[in-house]
């Protein structure tokens, strides 16, 4: 029955430079992203580069132990300040091209010559401030200059998808430590990839190993579909791995209900969260270009099976081959947006009314 399909985007919105440049905008350079995982930034000088939207920011950890970001633009006259992707410096940051200098809270502190300038507000002068906030253990960054509330945008979305605060709340992401992170360049724009996350009508045709683990995604109901669903393990599996074999039992926090359960949540615009009893696996986009999105995904585990070098590779080739597997189809896809075939979008089949959700959403911020 063809009246029950949903039509999706055109085709254009896959490809268009000028439709990217404006999400660039009205998306990512106004809600709030998923920027940097705070323990990475643990020392104060320690730093991390990420493009956000157009912009490339410094997110830096003070002297004062506060996490904070700025534009990574010096204010002299506009250098690039910093350009490696993570480091550490003593106690400033010194744009290589004057040698105007920042403290790591922002504020110019010396610049040669200076003496001779006392009219210079150093305030004034010193790097434009970015919002940050912390939560699951990363530093969330918003470009507008007034962001919308995290409760509504973050947090809120995550309990509406599941229900109930005390389901996230329940695996402490924050104090989890990174296991792995595995960075993947997917040629293919973002909401291809936000699409396939959102759907489980391909998990029978591309994931052997995940649908072996969690059977019931065999018959193509995404875990998203139903408020407050996790996946349940087949009977005969023992863990989150490739194999279905032992993983590393369940967090400490965990319910009796969410032992054996797979939960997935996706935070517009760039976060997947999926969380498993003994570990949590983050996914964060950035997308480059209309067709290139970078995806970095971090495998998180109680501090503990980190700490002791306990082997991670089972439960990490789970995920990892889902990743290749969906981002191979995304890229399938990619080329074939600009055909005359596609120009007035496809169909999205009865389960995925999630999915149009977030055309409608995308179409708000992105008017055609
Ligand atoms: Fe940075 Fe001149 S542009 S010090
Ligand atoms: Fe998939």
């Amino acid at each position: 029955m063809t009246a029950s399909l949903i039509s999706t985007l055109p085709g254009r919105y896959y490809t268009d430079a000028a439709i990217f440049a404006r999400e660039q905008q009205t998306v990512f350079e106004a809600m709030w992203i998923c920027a940097v995982r705070s323990a990475e930034l643990a020392r104060p000088g320690d730093f991390r580069t990420v493009r956000i939207g157009r912009e490339s920011l410094l997110v830096a950890r003070g002297r004062d132990g506060a996490l904070r970001a700025f534009l990574n633009v010096c204010r002299h006259r506009g250098a690039r300040l910093c350009t490696s992707e993570s480091g550490s410096v003593k106690r400033s940051f010194q744009c290589p091209y004057h040698a105007w200098t920042y403290g790591l809270d922002g504020k110019l502190v010396a610049a040669p010559n200076l003496t001779n300038m006392p009219d210079v507000d150093r305030t004034e002068y010193g790097l434009a401030a970015v919002h940050l906030r912390e939560w699951l253990g990363y530093a969330w960054v918003c470009l507008a200059d007034d962001p919308p509330s995290f409760a509504d945008t973050v947090t809120g979305a995550v309990t509406e998808r599941l229900g109930d605060p005390g389901v996230v709340d329940a695996y402490h992401v924050e104090d989890l430590a990174l296991g792995k992170r595995i960075g993947y360049d997917v040629r293919a724009n973002w909401k291809l990839i936000v699409e396939n996350f959102m759907e489980c009508y391909h998990c029978a045709t591309i994931h052997p190993e995940l649908t072996e683990v969690l059977p019931e995604f065999a018959e193509g109901y995404a875990a998203q579909y139903f408020v407050g669903h996790g996946a349940e393990f087949g009977e005969e599996v023992r863990g989150f791995t490739v194999d279905g074999g032992e993983g590393f039992g369940r967090l400490s926090g965990i319910t009796p209900e969410q032992d054996r359960r797979y939960y997935a949540v996706t935070v517009r615009p760039q976060v997947f969260l999926n969380l498993v009893p003994d570990h949590v696996i983050m996914h964060r986009m950035f997308p480059l270009a209309p067709d290139r999105t970078l995806v970095e995904c971090d495998w998180l585990y109680s501090p503990d099976v980190v700490a002791r070098g306990l082997d991670i590779s089972h439960s990490v080739e789970l995920f990892h081959r889902v990743n290749e597997q969906d981002f191979a189809a995304c890229e399938r896809c990619q080329p074939t947006m600009g055909s005359r075939a596609y120009a007035a979008g496809g169909v999205l089949v009865p389960v995925e009314h999630h999915i149009g959700q977030f055309h409608d959403w995308l179409l708000k911020l992105v008017p055609d």
